[in-house]
């Protein structure tokens, strides 16, 4: 590989023209667009994606070559993406949904599945721009599960001050409230063994609400599809099942083994 260039930084660096030009830079209207400016904003951050993900792309993957089958059904999905802009809403909700699976931690879910949403920001974006609409500030979102239950335990601990439960209340209904309502989004680690009936009840409605809706989700996990009814419930497992593919991630943890 040759020297870093800005190119490296963006997300839209393979569909563009100008990437690695002199016009490629950080001041890039396209480039704020996605990745914002002076490290504030746009549509990756917009999206929740934790600072590690927000470079991944499908071809930069470094789990691509050990789950190449997986890759294979992967960049055959995304090209479903298109199907956003589908003048008729029974091609929009063809997009489907897929349940990215291993039973061993560390497989590479998490960063494929941010790969998997960068894709759907970028084809989002450049397919607006395309067809001179607006693309939306939050097209796609990512919801890390843990870190909502996190949230959620802090403001249901008892003896909890009003001023601490307050923020960590808002933040969590407002996290719910993007994963409802952006076209896309990421459910990272749905498998939560220890949630409460009340968490649970929140998870399931953000599920419930999607797949009614016919909003395409990504959702990893370290249960068999088929387990889900004893985590959760027959009518959630239902629900994750509707319009959804399996795509096994194999091998053991990978973790610490960064290239
Ligand atoms: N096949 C792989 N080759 C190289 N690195 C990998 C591979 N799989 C995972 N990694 C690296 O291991 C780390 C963990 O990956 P990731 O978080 O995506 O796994 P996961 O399957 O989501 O794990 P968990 O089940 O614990 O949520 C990351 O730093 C990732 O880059
Ligand atoms: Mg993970």
């Amino acid at each position: 590989m040759g020297s870093r260039t800005h190119a490296d930084n963006c997300i839209l660096a393979m569909h563009c023209t100008l990437a690695g030009t002199n016009k490629c830079n950080a001041l890039c209207s396209s480039y704020i667009a996605c990745h914002g400016y002076n490290g504030a904003g746009g549509r990756i951050a917009n999206a929740g994606l934790p600072e590690e993900y927000r470079l991944v792309t499908l071809q930069n993957s470094p789990v691509r070559t050990d789950q190449a089958e997986a890759y294979t059904v992967i960049d055959s999905y995304v090209n479903t993406f298109q199907r956003q802009f589908g003048e008729v809403a029974s091609d929009r909700q063809r997009i489907k949904s897929l349940y990215l699976f291993s039973l061993e931690p560390g497989t590479g879910k998490t960063t494929s599945a941010a790969a998997i949403l960068n894709e759907y920001i970028t084809r989002h974006y450049i397919g607006s721009f395309q067809r001179n609409r607006q693309a939306l500030e939050r097209p796609a979102y990512f919801l890390d599960v843990n870190a909502w239950q996190t949230l959620f335990l802090g403001f249901n601990r008892s003896h909890v001050p009003q001023e601490t439960a307050e923020p960590l209340a808002a933040e969590y209904y407002a996290m719910e409230q993007r994963a409802k309502a952006a076209p896309f989004a990421v459910l990272d680690d749905i498998g939560v063994r220890s949630a409460s009936e009340a968490f649970r009840a929140d998870l399931h409605g953000v599920i419930n609400h999607r797949v009614a809706s016919a909003l395409p989700t990504i959702y990893t996990s370290n249960i068999p599809i088929e387990e889900l009814a004893q985590v959760f419930d027959k009518r959630l497992a239902d629900r994750v099942r509707d319009m959804c593919g399996v795509i096994p991630f194999k091998g053991e943890s990978k973790r610490g083994m960064r290239k």
